[in-house]
């Protein structure tokens, strides 16, 4: 196991990657002082790791409130939380009663936003069990859910007070949603670390393979890049801006196509190479950087072509990402392979002709 931290003074936490960490009551028990702990988690995940959870807790005298949901992005909305709070209130679960999300991100994102709001906010743990909430959805604070126009637009800054990452639990995951992570993995080689963007170009097949060793490595490594941000930037006021490669794009095709149809990891794999091609035509990286990232997306088996919704709707859904500020629309492009910058002056010109090159030509409304 290894064990990193999130340095935010007097909220920092640890984040633990291995392997078997569901069964490890050392690692929870200073985080469960009380009789009770409630455990948010999908009816896709219970079956497979809530047994083993419970029994942990059980042998550190913790007794579970067990709240599970449906499963889906579809699911991250208003009615879902309600579901959250109506459990705790019928449970009556206190201030002290920690929340622990067991599931991918769609559960930590809902999970730590019902323990920020919830009686003012209770103790909030993440146990993440996709590749993508591992590296990227579990760190960091974000909470949310959806709003009909637009993604993750109600939500708040909430850290976990630990974050434990059980390589083992990636096993079962289905190998879209396994490519889904990698797409947030190869983010951090693009924005600031070449030699890990390098290190994936070598290691992607035993990725796909789920060698143990390779994907605790590409955790540990994603979470480091995201831990250092994070300690500069909790509350995304510059830098921590720029792990949204592809996103103001992504979100663009995940509303655009209705929420759960294309996977967000798969959402950010098309946007980033978007965002590649605006790199590109603003002279920042050359022709064979893009055609080197794109390589890297298609062997991760990621779709690199977005969908046909139409400039209009690309630029709708676009005026509704976070990243606008005063109607300007803000990009994270690359400046050079392993560098990246938030740019808000980028002319419509390029924008437009992005936004024709990149998607399958097909009809749109
Ligand atoms: P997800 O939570 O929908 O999980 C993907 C699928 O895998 C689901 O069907 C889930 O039930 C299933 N699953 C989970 N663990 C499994 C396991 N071990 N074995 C088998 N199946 C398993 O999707 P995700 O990719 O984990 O997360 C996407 C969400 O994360 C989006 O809502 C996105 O907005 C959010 N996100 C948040 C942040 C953040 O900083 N908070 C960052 C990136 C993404
Ligand atoms: N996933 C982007 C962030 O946490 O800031």
């Amino acid at each position: 196991m290894q064990t990193l931290t999130v340095g935010l003074e007097e909220r920092s936490y640890p984040i633990h990657i291995g392997t078997g960490l569901l069964a490890n009551e050392e690692l929870l028990s200073a985080y469960l002082p009380g009789k009770r702990a409630a455990i948010v988690t999908n009816i896709t995940v219970a079956p497979l790791y809530l047994a083993r959870l419970r029994e942990t807790l059980h042998k550190l005298g913790v007794q579970s409130v067990e709240i599970i949901l449906q499963d889906g992005e579809v699911y991250k909305t208003t009615e879902t939380l309600q579901l959250i709070y109506d459990a705790l209130l019928t449970h009556r679960c206190e201030r002290s009663t920690p929340l622990i999300a067991l599931g991918g991100g769609v559960i930590g994102d809902m999970t730590g936003f019902a323990a920020a709001s919830y009686l003012r906010g209770v103790p909030f743990i993440q146990i993440p069990t996709t590749l993508l909430s591992q590296v990227d959805s579990s760190v960091g604070g974000k909470t949310g859910i959806n709003h009909p126009l637009g993604k993750n637009m109600i939500g708040a800054f909430y850290q976990p007070q630990l974050v434990l990452a059980d390589i083992s639990t990636l096993n079962t995951l289905p190998d879209t949603e396994l490519s889904a992570g990698l797409a947030e993995v190869i983010k951090y080689g693009l924005i600031r670390d070449l030699p890990f963007l390098e290190w994936l170009e070598l290691n992607m097949d035993k990725l796909l393979a789920r060698d143990i060793e390779a994907l605790q490595y590409a955790v540990l490594r994603s979470c480091q890049n995201k831990a250092e941000v994070v300690a500069r930037d909790e509350r995304e006021s510059g830098e921590r801006a720029l792990l949204n490669l592809g996103h103001t794009f992504g979100h663009a095709i995940e509303s655009g196509m209705g929420y759960g149809n294309w996977l967000h990891g798969e959402a950010v794999a098309a946007g980033t190479m978007m965002a590649a091609d605006l790199s590109q035509r603003l002279g920042w990286i050359s022709e064979q950087d893009v055609d080197r990232i794109r390589n890297l997306f298609v062997r991760a088996r990621l779709p690199v072509i977005a969908p046909d919704l139409g400039v209009e709707k690309y630029l709708n859904y676009m005026g509704h990402d976070k990243k606008v500020e005063g109607g300007k629309l803000r990009f994270v492009l690359l400046k050079s392979m392993g560098e990246a910058e938030l740019v808000s002056n980028v002319p419509s010109e390029l924008l437009l002709q992005t936004l024709e090159a990149c998607v399958v030509q097909g009809k749109h409304e």
